[in-house]
Order: structure tokens, then sequence, then C-alpha cells
């Protein structure tokens, strides 16, 4: 277990919530004892007021066959009906649901009676191109309305999206694809990003190459009119396709367990895994959540949420929560500095955005830059922060409620996870007594514990590994195509408890602090890498003989990417350890992404091993955080450590 306490434990610090926000908040104390009183049946409820049910369920949850759980069986919804058409049907579709703004400046709003439409035509292109329920679409734009519109007309048709973070090589979305079987890829010419446009086509031709795949055609989005190259036959311009459909389509409505996405997301071997999320109990908890951790008011409020729909924070908070619950939001195409460093404070005081909901990353590199540059902007709007993706230190919490929050507003720290599909431990707005640093409690409904290595309950305030005890709506119902790893990875240890990968603590009011990772999974910038995936890379590459990855502590991006390499004995001198270095950490971003970019690349003589020849990472990670070597007496060979610092220092 590496477990690293890299925070204040002694955070003393409380805020009660203001009287005013509290008398007006949605979320109300009673939801934990209705849900201590009867969890399954608190969930059966949220889901009958939340959603509308083509037909109503009558079984609320099976868990008779764990870790397979169904919940609502036998109800039947769609979930694109849900965040559309509904809203529309019940006199609100006039009601914005998107504000869009694209790097440049361009903008456009859309309300829910034109995003219905849009969703309507896509969905009918979608089935003309022979995509029909079960099939699996890849997704792989930018942050532009098409990527909601796309995602929604997939799961309008009951088929299967995988969306495909736009930063992701084509060696990995090729991968994606071939192991989703994919019969479409939905695409753009390009995006902007940082004043530039960036090519997204070029990069699907570049993985449709690879190999023979089951795509049978890829849809383009004209976004930036960059020249792109065009296979006949195969390829297809979403405007063009669009206009020959028809306007008016009927949601037909789907079992609850029909699955609505694939996300891949890295584990702690070399191959991603897909994280299957379906449809009904998905959407439960996340309009549950959306709805009650941010306070949601939809009639007033104007929502924000940073994530790219890349992510699952895209997927959870950005389309279906949001949408399911009728909200009006703003969705970002760029950089949060372009063109100018305030932008995202620009964006807030235009929109007069309420509810603001970031990674701990965005607010370290604010901060870095001073508050001077938020305290041009008006963001007096604003009335609660959220914070997700990995823990955010106390320090950066207090500069997010005071310079951004001005001060009185909650910020609320939320704890989940790809496979957890919503919020899992969260404050409540105008309930829970806020502590910095913390993520606090488990939601209504949701049952968390913290265990030793051999499964005995931790008592008291010290570290153990973090679990749910209990089966929850949007929990993953497995790993596509691969049954054994669901099983392995999750359960194997605890039984029927689930096993999420992280390390926590409780202190002494018995809030819960999550204190990392404790497998060969790294959090860069609040995104999941794993160590093992980039050491495939690295090997891969003719120079290298062997490698050793670790995720160093880093000051913005909460942990960074460091590697050690041996060279091959033919490659050693042919190059300066700089150039060689600087080789491998461009290879690393091309094969998997720029996310994937070591910080560092120290070629070394040799890596630290015990004497059955595993890799110890615990001290190669003390040596890049500058740290003192830590115990190394089960070192095969004592003396590597000292040659490896000389390269190091
Ligand atoms: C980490 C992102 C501390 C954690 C939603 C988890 C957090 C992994 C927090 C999941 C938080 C996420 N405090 N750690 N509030 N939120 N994490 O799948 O290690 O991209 O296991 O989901 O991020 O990352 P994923």
């Amino acid at each position: 277990m590496n477990v690293q306490i890299d925070h204040n434990l002694e955070e003393i610090r409380r805020f009660r919530p203001s009287p005013e926000f509290a008398a007006g908040a949605i979320a109300k104390p009673d939801l934990y004892t209705d849900a201590a009183a009867d969890r399954v049946g608190f969930w059966g409820e949220q889901a009958r007021d939340l959603l509308h049910w083509h037909t109503p369920f009558t079984k609320t949850l099976d868990w008779s066959n764990p870790p397979f759980a169904t919940w609502f069986e036998d109800g039947e919804l769609n979930v694109a009906y849900n965040c559309l058409d509904r809203h529309v049907l019940a006199g609100n579709g006039e009601r914005i649901a998107i504000h869009w703004e694209g790097e440049p400046g361009d903008s456009r709003d859309i309300t829910y009676a034109q995003l219905t439409a849009e969703v309507k035509k896509a969905a009918n292109l979608l089935t003309s191109l022979g995509v029909s329920a079960g099939d699996r679409v890849a997704i792989y734009l930018p942050m532009i309305p098409e990527a909601v519109v796309s995602m929604l007309a997939v799961a309008r048709i009951g088929a299967i999206h995988s969306v495909v973070f736009g930063g992701f090589s084509p060696d990995s979305l090729h991968s994606r694809i071939v192991d989703a079987e994919a019969k479409l890829v939905i695409t753009s010419d390009g995006g902007y990003r940082k004043g530039r446009p960036f090519p997204l086509k070029e990069t699907v031709d570049a993985a449709l190459e690879k190999s023979e795949t089951t795509v049978e055609h890829v849809l383009v989005v004209k976004r930036t009119g960059e020249d792109v190259a065009w296979t006949e036959g195969r390829d297809l311009w979403w405007d063009d396709e669009i206009a020959l459909v028809d306007a008016d389509h009927e949601a037909k409505a789907f079992p609850a367990e029909q699955p609505l996405f694939i996300l891949y997301t890295s584990g702690t071997t070399g191959k991603p895994k897909g994280i299957l999320h379906t449809s009904g109990g998905y959407l439960t908890q996340t309009a549950f959540t959306h709805r009650n951790v941010f306070d949601l008011h939809p009639e007033t409020d104007v929502y924000w949420c940073t994530a790219d729909v890349g992510w699952i924070t895209g997927h959870s908070y950005v389309v279906y929560g949001p949408l399911t619950n009728g909200a009006t939001q703003v969705l970002y195409e760029g950089t949060p500095d372009t063109p100018i460093p305030g932008r995202w404070w620009q964006i807030i005081e235009k929109y007069r955005v309420s509810i603001l909901y970031t990674a701990p990353t965005a607010i370290r590199s604010f901060m870095k830059m001073g508050r001077q540059i938020p305290q041009q902007f008006d963001l007096r709007s604003l009335r609660l922060l959220g914070s997700v993706g990995e823990p955010i230190n106390p320090e950066a919490w207090i500069w997010y409620r005071h310079v951004i929050g001005g001060g009185s507003i909650p910020v609320v720290d939320t704890w989940w996870q790809t496979e957890t599909g919503a919020i899992m431990i969260s404050a409540l707005p105008g309930i829970t007594d806020l502590k910095p640093g913390s993520a606090q409690v488990a939601i209504p409904g949701v049952s968390i514990d913290i265990l030793s290595d051999d499964g005995e309950p931790v008592t008291g305030t010290d570290g153990g590994l973090l679990v749910v005890t209990e089966p929850w709506p949007s929990m993953l119902r497995g790993i596509w195509g691969d049954p054994e790893r669901f099983t392995e990875t999750y359960w194997e240890k605890f039984g029927d408890k689930y096993f999420a990968g992280d390390g926590a603590r409780r202190d002494t009011d018995g809030d819960i602090w999550l204190l990392g990772r404790v497998d060969d999974v790294m959090n860069v910038s609040g995104h999941r890498l794993s160590t093992a995936e980039i050491e495939s890379s690295l090997v891969a590459h003719d120079l290298t003989a062997e490698a050793a990855v670790v995720g160093a502590a880093d000051e913005t991006t909460g942990q960074a990417v460091v590697a050690f390499v041996i060279l091959k004995e033919r490659q050693q001198g042919v190059m300066t350890n700089e150039e060689a270095s600087e080789l491998l950490r461009t290879h690393v971003s091309k094969q998997i992404g720029a996310i994937a970019r070591p910080r560092q690349v120290f070629i070394v003589p040799e890596l630290p091993k015990t004497r059955s020849g595993k890799i110890m990472r615990r001290l190669l990670r003390d040596l890049a955080e500058g740290r003192e070597i830590g115990d190394t007496t089960t070192l095969a060979e004592t003396s590597v450590m000292t040659s490896i610092m000389e390269q190091v220092r």
C-alpha cells in the first residue's frame, strides 16, 4: 500500500451553511434519514421522482448474483426523452439548455426545443446509417454542441456510445474502436485549442489505417474548415446528411439495464478498461446528485462544469445529470487562458454563471497566476462551487472559496470515479458543515467504509482502503468484453464489497479524507494514467531496454509522470542523455496522447529491484520527489540507488 499523506490532517476550519442558503436549499436533512431507514426503497423513490418511465418498474434492486447488479430491471425508459422531450412537453422548450462558447469567441444559445429537434434528426441519421440498438458508436469530438447531440442521439436509439477524449493519439483511438467493435465514428475536421485549430479527422484516418476494423462510416462535423483527407463511400459530412433526414423521431422505450455507454479508463495493467454503464440506475444517481449536491434550481441557475465530455465528469455532469434536471448550462470549447488569462472568469461574468464545477489542478494554476486576474471580473453571480478529480488541498479550497466565491458560498468536494458513474462522497450544501480538504460524507443511499488490507473495518483515524459496501444505482455493470477482469479488479479483494483503489481515513468527526491511489494508477491533472501503460509505451521504443514509471507529487498537476529508463546497450553513447530523454517524452505523447507525456525521463544505468526482480517504485518516487531515500534493505543490489542518484541529481 503506498498511501501518501500530503495534506494537513489537522485541518480544523469549519464553515456553517448560511441560514439563507439553508432555507432555500434543495437538499433537506430527511434525505439522510429516509435513505438510512430503507436504502433500496429510497433509490426507488428517487428513480420515480426524477425520471419519466415509459413502463414503471416493480423491482428495485437485484443483488442475488454479486457483483452483477440490476436496478429497476423491469422498468423501461428512454434516456434522451428524459433529457429532452419531457422538458419541452412540460412547457420549458424555450429554456436555454446550452450556452455554447467557442474558443475563438463564436457562440450559440440552444434551447431545449432546439436541442430536442437536433437530436431527433441525428437519431434518424444514425438509423439511416444502419446503427441500431446495442451497436457501438465511437465519438471523437471537441467540446461543440454536436458532441452532446451525438451522445443523446446514440442513447435515443438504444445504441452504445464510446466517447474518446480528443487528446488521445491514433493508437489509443484505434485500440478503443477495436475493443468496442464500433460501427460508426463521429468526429470533426478539428477544434480550437490555445488559439489554434487542431485536427481530429486526421487522427481518425490514422487510427483506421492501423488495421481492418468494423467501422462502416465516419461522420464528420465541420468546425474549423481546415482541409481534410476524404475516403469516398466511408466518410460523410454531418451537415449534408442531416439535411436529408426526417425531423420527427419518436423515442422508443428501452429496458432500464440497456447499456448506455462504454468509457475507457486506465487501470493497473497496460490495457485500458472499457467501463460499462447502463440506463435507469445511472440516470437516477446522476440526476439525484446533480440536483442535491449542486443545489440546482433549474429555473434560475446557470450551471457550468468545465470537464470535457471525453471524461466521466463530462458524461455525468455535462450531459446526463444537468439535462435530466432541465438545467441551463455553459459549454466551453477551449483552454482556460485563451485568448486572455481570465477567459473562464469572463465567461462566468458573461452568462451570470451561478454554479461552477471544476478540478483542483485548474484552481491551483489560477492561484499561481494570481488573484488580480479573476478580480477583474464580476463573479458575484456565483453561489456554489464544486471540486472533483483529486484531493483538494485546504489552501486551494480556501482560495477557491474566497477569491472566486467571494468568501461566503459553499464549496463541495466530490469523490467518485468512472466506475461509480456518479458522486459518492460529498457534503450536501445547506446541510453539512464544510471542512476544507475533506470530501466528508457518503451521499444519502451510498454506504462507504474503510478497511484494513485484510478486510477488517478500520476504527479511529488510521488510514485504510476505501470500499463501497452496498450496490448503488450508477455502479458500473462490468468491463466491456471482460467479466473476469471486472470481478478480479474490484471484487476479489473484499468479496461483495467494491474496492475503489483509493486510500482513505476518517477524522475524529467521522469525515472522510481521501489519500490518493493505492495501486499503480497515477492522477495527473485529475486524469487517470496507468504506470504500466506508459512503461509499455517506453519499452516499445527502440532506444529502451527497461523502464519504470512513477507518479511524483507536483505542485500544479497533483502528480506528474516521471520515468526512469535504461537504454539498450547498442544505443548507449549514440546521443546525449538529454536528447534520448526528449525523444522518449515525445514518443509517449505521440503513442498515448499529450496528457501522458512524462515531465521527466531520466536515463539511468540500473533500476532498483528486489531479490525477486520486482522494481521498487517507492524508492524511485522518493528520488523523483527529492526526498531522502527510504529503506533499501530489500534491494538485491544496495549500491544501485547511488548510481541512479548520480544520474538524476
Ligand atoms: C480520484 C473522476 C480525492 C480518486 C470523477 C479516484 C478524487 C479517481 C476525487 C477517479 C476527490 C476523484 N478527492 N480523489 N474529490 N475525485 N478522485 O475515474 O483517486 O477519472 O479513484 O473519475 O480520481 O478518477 P476518474
